[in-house]
């Protein structure tokens, strides 16, 4: 049976930095104080008007191929975990597929909300490890600020737009040991986005009839968090077969210091172990466990043979953890004419995209003539 690895890894978030003093400067009743010592979020970074989630997914997408060194023409599935696509359809997934040029690739989002970037390296690592793909693109990307009512303190300054990415590749050597995955429907009204959906469909102005802002019952969530983040830790390291001391890294979902903190604290974890980078992104949603990823491969927190612990948990109520053996050599060279072959490959996969629209235009057009002329 192949294993899959993690051959390559990248992030992509908007350059737009608000610092908490903004929201008090935007008139909110709060504080820099309140938001930093309850959180541990100092700024956050927001998506422009025409910066779509599919666009941070693919900035993030090509950097984990030119990592891995890889075309994206090889890519056999690309899953995205989002809860904020671009469009109800097609998936976001798609418009990724269509940009990177990666024309062998199927392509699908997935929903879990913040626990989706797990749940879709668990599903892509099944791909291949059944030998049904070979390269899996796995990317969590949300752009969570266009649900936030900006006039509601106790939600809108937790989060943040981004987008993480990781291509998983097959391998003979073991590189995701186990997984775990959870759900409690019961929960779901703690945390949700009611309009939009087929209970509250859009109306003909395109706007949702129901609430479309992000509502969550913060105090709710965070004590069954910090619960459910070590409890999915410990079943995933039971599963894998590794000692808990084992443990090199702890990547938990970014949502709030203190619950990752309170993880740690059942874990017996000292904090060199667990990785956080919540401070300069608030929560970022399905992007923040690979976001994560990558500043701890950047801060040199991970070596070649660590083991690592994700762990997440979100809207749903949703949770999943998966640890891995980190099989990448840290002194990497990706080929200099790697990022030249990519420019080269999006600009081919445009030119390919815009031929395709052509086509079908003059068929359609052609089927129409063609039909008045039988009338
Ligand atoms: O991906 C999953 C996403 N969700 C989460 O992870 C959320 C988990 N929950 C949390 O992180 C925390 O519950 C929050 C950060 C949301 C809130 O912290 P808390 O310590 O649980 O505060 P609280 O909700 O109990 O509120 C305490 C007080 C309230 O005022 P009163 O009723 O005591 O007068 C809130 O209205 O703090 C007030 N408050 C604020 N004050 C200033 C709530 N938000 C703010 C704010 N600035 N931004």
């Amino acid at each position: 049976m192949p294993y899959a690895q993690i051959a390559g890894w990248g992030m992509h978030v908007p350059s737009r930095i608000v610092p908490n003093e903004s929201f008090v400067k935007m008139g909110l009743n709060t504080s820099d104080e309140w938001i930093a010592s309850r959180t541990g979020i100092e700024e956050r970074r927001l998506a422009a008007r025409n910066e779509p989630t599919s666009h941070m997914a693919v900035r993030a997408a090509q950097h984990a191929l030119y990592v891995a060194d890889a075309h994206a023409s090889d890519v056999d599935l690309i899953i995205v975990a989002t809860c904020t696509p671009d469009h109800v359809m097609p998936s976001t997934a798609s418009i990724v597929q269509n940009r990177l040029g990666a024309r062998r690739a199927g392509a699908l989002d997935m929903n879990a909300a913040c626990s989706g970037f797990v749940y879709a390296l668990a599903m892509g690592a099944g791909q291949i490890e059944s030998g049904r793909a070979k390269q899996v693109l796995v990317i969590g990307a949300d752009e969570l600020s266009i649900h936030l009512n900006w006039r509601d303190r106790t939600t809108c300054v937790l989060f943040g737009d981004g987008a993480g990415a990781v291509l998983l590749r097959a391998t003979v050597d073991p590189g995701i040991l186990a997984s775990t995955m959870g759900s409690d429907g019961s929960g779901a009204d703690l945390l949700m986005i009611p309009g939009g959906g087929s209970r509250h469909p859009a109306n003909g102005n395109g706007r949702a009839n129901g609430d479309r802002y992000l509502r969550m019952n913060g105090p709710q969530i965070f004590r069954w968090a910090t619960q459910m983040m070590s409890r999915a830790a410990e079943d995933v390291i039971a599963t894998s077969g590794l000692k808990p001391e084992q443990i090199d890294l702890f990547i938990p979902h970014q949502a709030n210091l203190r619950i990752i903190e309170a993880m740690a604290k059942r874990l017996g974890l000292p904090a060199d172990k667990v990785f956080s980078n919540v401070g300069r992104y608030g929560n970022t949603s399905a992007a923040s466990i690979p976001i994560a990823l990558c500043e701890a491969l950047a801060a040199g927190r991970i070596d070649k043979d660590d083991n690592i612990v994700l762990t997440s948990f979100g809207a749903g109520l949703s949770w999943a953890a998966l640890a891995l053996r980190w099989g990448v050599n840290m002194d990497l060279h990706p080929s200099r004419w790697t990022p030249w072959r990519q420019g080269f490959e999006t600009r081919v996969a445009a030119m390919r995209s815009a031929v395709r629209r052509q086509q079908r235009r003059v068929r359609a057009s052609l089927d129409e003539r063609f039909r008045g002329d039988q009338n």
